[in-house]
């Protein structure tokens, strides 16, 4: 049987990398097979990709978009650890960050409907079966990126303005995309194990059918 492809999406700082490790954790518990993973990834595209975040490669929103879009489909179609041959050996795969990021962080300075349909149109996107989307006061966020790093080590998208600007279109984008992906807003104000639990509680139904 196909396995499921769940998402995490949220801005930087509420705290989805830890939550997809406690998901996973919780779901192995229960005897399910579950594959963790991220974009952008470990292989070329992927650094190329972390360049241009930390600032050392220039690019244009335009080839950002196509980058990322590059990276996940090599994300997909990898023959041993991709998307897609997880999903065919009936694993859960759960991934940091997919297509929403794109929509959210490249639609602005880009065109929204190029980027949609460049995803949508491609054979070798998985459409998730669902998204966890964990929402958090931006300030909150700010403090927890903040925490414990330094700044050289804070990426181009890790300010205020910035944050505001794309919580404001992660929204509008899932209002987009509403008749068409699933997606479970989580509020991501809480413990760590009152969040995984709401988590769980939401991806249920999509694990059971
Ligand atoms: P990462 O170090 O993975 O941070 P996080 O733990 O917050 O996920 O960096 C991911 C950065 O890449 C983040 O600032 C958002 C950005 N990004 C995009 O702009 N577009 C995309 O399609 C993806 C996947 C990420």
């Amino acid at each position: 049987m196909q396995g499921k492809f769940i998402v995490f999406e949220g801005l930087d700082g509420t705290g989805k990398t830890t939550q997809l490790q406690c998901v996973a954790q919780a779901l192995r518990e229960k005897g399910y097979t579950v594959h963790t993973t991220a974009e952008p990834t470990g292989n070329a595209t992927g650094k190329l990709l972390r360049a241009f975040l930390g600032g050392k490669e220039r690019s244009t929103p335009w080839a950002a978009a196509s980058l990322f879009l590059a990276d996940r489909i090599n994300h997909n179609t990898d023959p041993d650890d991709g998307i897609m041959k997880h999903l065919s050996d009936g694993d859960i795969v759960l991934c940091d960050r997919y297509y929403y990021s794109t929509f959210a962080y490249q639609g602005t300075d880009t065109d929204l409907n190029w980027i949609f349909d460049s995803h949508f149109n491609c054979p070798e996107v998985q459409k998730p079966d669902a998204c966890v989307f964990l929402t958090m006061p931006i300030e909150k966020c700010l403090a927890r990126i903040h925490a414990g790093r330094d700044a050289s080590a804070v990426e181009i998208f890790e300010n205020t303005d910035s944050l505001t600007r794309i919580a404001k279109r992660f929204a509008d984008v899932f209002t987009l995309l509403k008749d068409r992906e699933t997606v479970f807003e989580i509020d991501a104000d809480g413990s760590i194990e009152e969040i995984t639990q709401r988590i769980l509680s939401a991806i249920r139904p999509i694990l059971e059918a």
